[in-house]
């Protein structure tokens, strides 16, 4: 587990800005279990992994405060990748899929919305669920995780498609929460009782689908439980992001797969990219048609995120994580 003394805040004066750049005001950045796994040093396709003494990145939201790009002015919002920061100078050159990009606010969405329902996480349930396990009507999901970011929101759009879904989490409070405001079918805490004991109970027939962030004993348990056919979305592993990706912990029960014909299938959402639209669109009617609880853990200001970060890895949170640099307006 990440130390606060692993990391330090630096005052750096703002560069001037070249043609073609823009100075955004952050005012909301996101914290995700992915970052853990940059910490580790090594190369991995994921995202580069940070390097000592550089600053972190990662999704962010902010408003245009000086622009030298035509096509960019004072007030617009930008979603980008340069997190954990309260200023950065961008190039929106539409150079690849973590470029800059300007997002719609108004009505229900806040500029935040396209970190969390409208975003990354968001896209990373929606795409892992219906495109990646072809989850249908009337069929069993089992979502791990639940009450966190990409779970919470895996929980509910598994719902509005008409599939009954079994969520776990790690507190009591969090199983309320799902089998309460989010709508889960049945929920339980991994935390209390062997997970492949719960999820019998909770689906004594079967699972069609499972939804991994998890890997490990819940992966394990899902597999036990997986009907002939089923599928699963290999979405993460965070049982095993403090001890490297390469240390896949738990994992006994890979026979079942060969038995019962199953489909694992890993994917990061940006092989998606081409869904987005289509995930858009359909997210959007629910959200501003108030169909969605979009849980956030909110921190407040750029030195309190170190915490927040290692609270997330650690299940402090609910919802999504996210930092909050700017009072609301
Ligand atoms: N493939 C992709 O493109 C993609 C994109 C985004 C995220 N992800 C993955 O999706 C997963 C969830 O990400 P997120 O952003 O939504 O984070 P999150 O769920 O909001 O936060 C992480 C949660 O993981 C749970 N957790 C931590 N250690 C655990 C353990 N040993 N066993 C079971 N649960 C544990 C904690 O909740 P509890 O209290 O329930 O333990 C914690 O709240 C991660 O694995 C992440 O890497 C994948």
């Amino acid at each position: 587990m990440p130390d606060p003394d692993d990391f330090i805040v630096v005052e750096q004066p703002v560069p001037a800005l070249q043609r073609g750049a823009v100075l955004v005001e952050n005012s909301w950045f996101s914290l995700d279990p992915s970052m853990r796994i940059r910490m580790s040093g090594g190369e991995s396709s994921y995202f580069a992994p940070y390097r000592i003494g550089a600053p972190l990145d990662g999704w962010a939201v902010g408003t245009v405060v000086e622009s030298s790009n035509p096509d960019f002015t004072v007030g617009d919002t930008l979603h980008h990748a340069c997190g954990w920061r309260e200023h950065a100078v961008l190039v929106p050159d539409g150079s690849d899929w973590t470029s800059p990009r300007p997002v719609g606010v108004g009505g229900a969405i806040d500029a935040r919305h396209h970190l969390s329902v409208l975003g990354a996480s968001g896209f990373t349930a929606w795409a892992g669920l219906f495109k990646v396990a072809q989850l249908g009507p009337g069929e069993t999901v089992f979502v791990s995780a639940a009450a966190g970011a990409v779970g919470s929101l895996a929980v509910q759009f598994a719902k509005l498609r008409g599939a009954r879904v079994i969520a776990s989490a790690g507190t009591s409070e969090k199983v309320r929460r799902l089998t309460g405001a989010l709508g889960a079918d049945a929920a339980f805490d991994y935390r209390t009782r062997p997970i492949g004991e719960s999820l019998r109970s909770a689906a004594p027939d079967g699972i069609d689908v499972y939804f991994d962030s998890v890997g490990a004993e819940h992966l394990d348990a899902a597999l036990e439980s997986l009907r002939p056919g089923g599928r699963v979305a290999l979405c993460g592993q965070i049982e095993n992001y403090n001890h490297g990706t390469g240390a896949s912990k738990g994992v006994t029960r890979l026979f079942s797969a060969i038995e019962k014909g199953l489909t694992l299938r890993g994917f990061l959402a940006r092989m998606y990219t081409d869904d987005f639209g289509e995930f858009r669109s359909e997210v959007s009617h629910w959200f501003e048609r108030g169909m969605l609880t979009v849980d956030e853990t909110v921190i407040d200001g750029l030195e309190n995120a170190p915490q927040g970060f290692i609270g997330m890895l650690g299940g402090a949170n609910i919802g999504k994580t996210l930092v909050r640099l700017q009072a609301e307006a």
